[in-house]
């Protein structure tokens, strides 16, 4: 059998590769106008910094992560999210002695050995920002608002954007003991992960999707019955903040994110015409990580988004845009001599940058006139041993079908006027 590609994989095809380069183009025109900087990390890291970081009691640590010894010895993990790296190179390269905050924006590949399905891959696609140094509401909600601008510029519509305050590590013990004192009564009718969450991580139970646990947990305290004075200040504060830069949320007492460094600010966004995986954003406040991994103690806040999810909503609303002829002209040289001329020509017309091709196979004219149309080519450039003999380009304009002639030595200027012209 021929090797095929490791399963939650895809192999991304011209055609669909357009799509992608359109989102990351649209990502970058907001991240430059928010004044964000892009940062690039390696796609491996130390294990460590992922138990140290993500936190051993989630399910990305305790089951999800591809880690291998290298030949070292050295434990080494496939990046399942790249907050913990964006702290851990901002401590590494001291970003902490640069001009604060520090707003960086990343966009690549994650990996994480999850039961593949409509929208869940094991290796996807994250586009996430991190602000690292600055601790005040109105950071949280420019981090909301940038996503929300996003979407907008996007086109998106029927978004979810659900918000909450999870708190501080003193306001979560207190929520920690009051929530296994309500569940403790019923703990047997809990599912087996949640069973196990009891001890671990009982905030997590408030989010799982089996309708017992949903059930049990209704009227649970949540996080809000908790909050001390200054999450809840700050909470209040990001929310009136959000209503001014026009971002339509939901407050939703429930929201636990899956990931252990969150305090006070987390957010999801989900758009449930894509199925179970509805959710294409989430993020949050995490102002003890960079302290975790051995760095000085630095608030930060950030998100990511799923891209294949959010092509997914693109997709299915319409939204995104008809793919662009890829070929301006192609040129059409028959026979050795009018090749070499043609190949000159072609090469001439390439630095210029105009999007130009030749058949590569030496077919007849129709053939090749053939292979023009379907390629979306605007022109054809005829170069026959007529032609060649009188020092003439011909230039046949495929969607009016009219054609005129033009000498040689004139092609690469008459043609740059068309293509600068867009006709
Ligand atoms: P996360 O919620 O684990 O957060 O992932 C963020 C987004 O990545 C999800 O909402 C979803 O769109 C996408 N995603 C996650 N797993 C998969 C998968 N297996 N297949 C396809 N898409 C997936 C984080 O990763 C945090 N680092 C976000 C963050 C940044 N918090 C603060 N800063």
């Amino acid at each position: 059998m021929s090797i095929q590609r490791p399963k939650g994989t895809q192999d991304l095809l011209p055609g669909t590769v357009e799509q992608w380069q359109y989102l990351e183009e649209t990502i970058r025109t907001v991240c430059r106008a928010y004044g964000y900087e892009e940062i690039r990390t390696p796609i491996f890291e130390a294990t460590e910094l992922f138990q140290r970081g993500v936190g051993q009691t989630t399910d990305i640590v305790k089951k999800e992560m591809y880690t291998f010894m290298d030949k070292g010895d050295r434990s080494m993990t496939l990046r399942p999210e790249l907050t913990a790296s964006v702290c851990r190179a901002y401590v590494e390269n001291k970003l902490y002695g640069h001009p604060q905050p520090v707003k960086l924006y990343y966009m690549g590949p994650m990996f994480r050995y999850e039961r593949p399905q409509s929208g869940r891959f094991r290796q996807f696609h994250q586009f996430g920002i991190e602000v690292l140094g600055a601790d005040q509401p109105v950071v949280d909600a420019e981090v909301i608002s940038l996503v929300w601008n996003l979407y907008q510029r996007l086109g998106l519509t029927g978004l979810e954007v659900h918000v909450n305050s999870v708190g501080c590590p003193t306001c979560r013990a207190k929520h920690r003991k009051q929530l296994q004192e309500f569940l403790t009564p019923r703990q047997n009718e809990l599912c087996n992960d949640c069973r196990e969450r009891f001890e671990r991580n009982p905030l997590r139970i408030l989010d799982c999707k089996n309708p017992t646990c949903q059930a049990v947990t209704t009227g649970a305290p949540t996080t809000h019955d908790t909050l001390c004075m200054d999450c809840s200040t700050h909470f209040e504060r990001v929310l009136v903040l959000l209503g001014l830069a026009g971002v339509v949320y939901r407050v939703n007492p429930r929201l636990v994110r899956g990931l252990d460094y969150y305090t006070k600010t987390a957010f999801e966004v989900m758009v449930e015409e894509i199925g179970a995986q509805s959710a294409i954003c989430g993020g949050g406040r995490y102002d003890g990580l960079v302290e975790e991994i051995g760095g000085p103690p630095t608030p930060g806040i950030g998100f990511a988004m799923g891209l294949e999810r959010v092509l997914a909503a693109l997709q299915v609303q319409h939204k995104l845009p008809e793919e662009k002829p890829r070929l301006f002209a192609m040129l059409i040289a028959l026979g050795e001599k009018a090749e070499n001329e043609g190949f000159a020509l072609l090469s001439a017309l390439r630095y210029q940058g105009i999007p130009v091709s030749m058949d590569l196979l030496g077919r007849s004219l129709k053939t090749q006139l053939k292979a023009a149309n379907r390629l979306g080519a605007q022109y054809a450039l005829i170069l026959g041993e007529t032609e060649l003999e009188q020092n003439l380009l011909l230039i046949r304009d495929l969607r009016l079908g009219d054609q005129i002639e033009i000498p040689l030595v004139k092609a690469v200027e008459e043609i740059k006027k068309k293509f600068q012209r867009g006709v």
